[in-house]
């Protein structure tokens, strides 16, 4: 255990882990019955095109979400431009910036404008007043995030698009198994899309799932996923199909759904536990009402208690050999290609989280002696910011690997710890 600025790594003591600890490292599974899966993927011969494994998880994802229907697909950033396709919409869709970066890339490429609005401060998710400010003659839909893993406001975002003639789409990328007063997280808005790629909660590789109760939805999107076959619009459709193999890690992973998300639950609390005495570190709580998933440990880092800001803090668990991310920083708005377009309300809130949320790693990977040596490590760095702050300036003892603060579902997060 280090117990002197001096032995953090960022300021020339060894790094805490040989291994790097990453976020989003996948959880684990249960492997001889994703190979005996996959034995029976190779025997039968059916590799794509609705297979047996993509129809079972369709049926599983649907009870979840508590809806008639579900249409796997190979991501949910695909998913939700296929959904805008296939409910017709044009011009604008208010949602929040606090989000990754394919919510309002995948209503851009289907030429959809992203109008951002603000967040509520406490829990960051979007606000529908703000939202409700946003909305425009101009607006299509509304697009709601389900950030952290626990539920947005999605009823009241309901009554808000129920009242303009709007639609509603909810990103449920990291929300599979939430829930709002009982009614889980799928079943909101006119679809909602679940994230099944690796570093979600339950993953299959890549893959996404669109969840509905409204059937001429779920079949216009089955057809689109498939180059439109069956049907005829003006876009032909794509091919965003979900593989057999995907499908079979993907129900593979949502066997262990329950174990994942009590791993996460305690390691989550365990970060609470140690954490909370330390100024000017806060780490998100959960409503369990909300039966949260604990995809992340999202804490917020303020630099006026800490002495140091989120950056320096990310520099110096990275020294350690602990990767962080800074979930959701750039927010939407302050990154390309929305820059260059001003939102037309000021997002100051989200500012504000954008330059303080980081998430720790949690995960069936992260065990709970790797959640005390990252604990050690924060409350050092946090109760010593300003001397932290002050060495770096002065410059590092040790040169930090690159890895820059972008967020992101990229493949660098799998080349470590598998
Ligand atoms: C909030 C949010 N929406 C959408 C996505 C995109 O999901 P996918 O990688 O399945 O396209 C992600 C992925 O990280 C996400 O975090």
């Amino acid at each position: 255990m280090k117990t002197s600025v001096s032995d953090l790594a960022v300021l020339g003591g060894s790094p805490s882990f040989t291994d790097p600890l990453v976020v989003g490292r996948p959880s684990r599974v249960d492997r001889r019955s994703f190979l005996r899966r996959v034995e029976r993927i190779l025997d039968s011969g059916r590799h794509s095109n609705g297979g047996p494994f993509v129809e079972e998880l369709e049926t599983r994802l649907a009870e979840i979400a508590g809806v008639r229907h579900c249409v796997a697909m190979c991501n949910a950033t695909t998913a939700m431009q296929v959904l805008a396709r296939a409910r017709g919409i044009r011009g604008e869709v208010v949602m929040p910036s606090m989000t990754f970066v394919a919510t309002a890339h995948a209503m851009r490429w289907v030429g959809l404008a992203p109008v951002f609005c603000d967040v509520d401060p406490l829990t960051g998710q979007i606000d529908p007043r703000r939202a409700r400010a946003a909305i425009t003659p101009r607006t299509g839909a509304i697009v709601g995030v389900h950030l952290w893993g626990r539920p947005c406001p999605a009823p009241e975002l309901e009554d808000l698009a129920a009242e303009h003639g709007l639609d509603l789409y909810l990103d449920a990328a990291h929300a599979i198994g939430c829930a709002l007063d009982g009614r889980p997280v799928g079943s909101f808005g006119d679809a909602e899309v679940f994230s099944l790629h690796a570093t979600k909660v339950v993953g299959g590789f890549e893959g996404g799932a669109l969840v509905t109760d409204d059937e001429e939805t779920a079949e216009r999107v089955r057809s689109l996923r498939a180059f439109g076959e069956g049907t005829r619009n003006e876009y032909g459709g794509t091919n965003a199909k979900m593989s057999e193999v995907s499908a079979a890690m993907a129900l593979t992973s949502l066997e262990a759904l329950p174990d994942t998300v009590s791993h996460n639950r305690r390691n989550h609390a365990l970060y609470v536990e140690l954490l909370e005495r330390s100024p000017g570190i806060s780490v998100e709580r959960f409503d369990p009402a909300q039966r949260p998933n604990h995809q992340y440990v999202i804490v917020r880092v303020d630099p006026a208690e800490t002495g140091m800001d989120r950056d320096t803090l990310h520099r110096v668990l990275l020294a350690e050999n602990v990767i962080t991310r800074p979930y959701f920083s750039p927010a939407c708005h302050q990154t390309e290609p929305y820059t260059c377009r001003p939102t037309p309300f000021p997002l100051p809130r989200t500012e504000r989280l954008a330059a303080t949320v980081l998430a720790l790693p949690t995960g069936t990977g992260t065990s709970t002696t790797d959640v005390e040596t990252v604990c050690d490590i924060v409350r050092l760095a946090a109760s010593h910011g300003d001397r932290v702050v002050r060495a770096l300036q002065a410059g590092p003892a040790q040169e930090t690997r690159h890895d820059d603060l972008e967020h992101g579902s990229g493949s660098d997060l799998f080349s470590a710890r598998q």
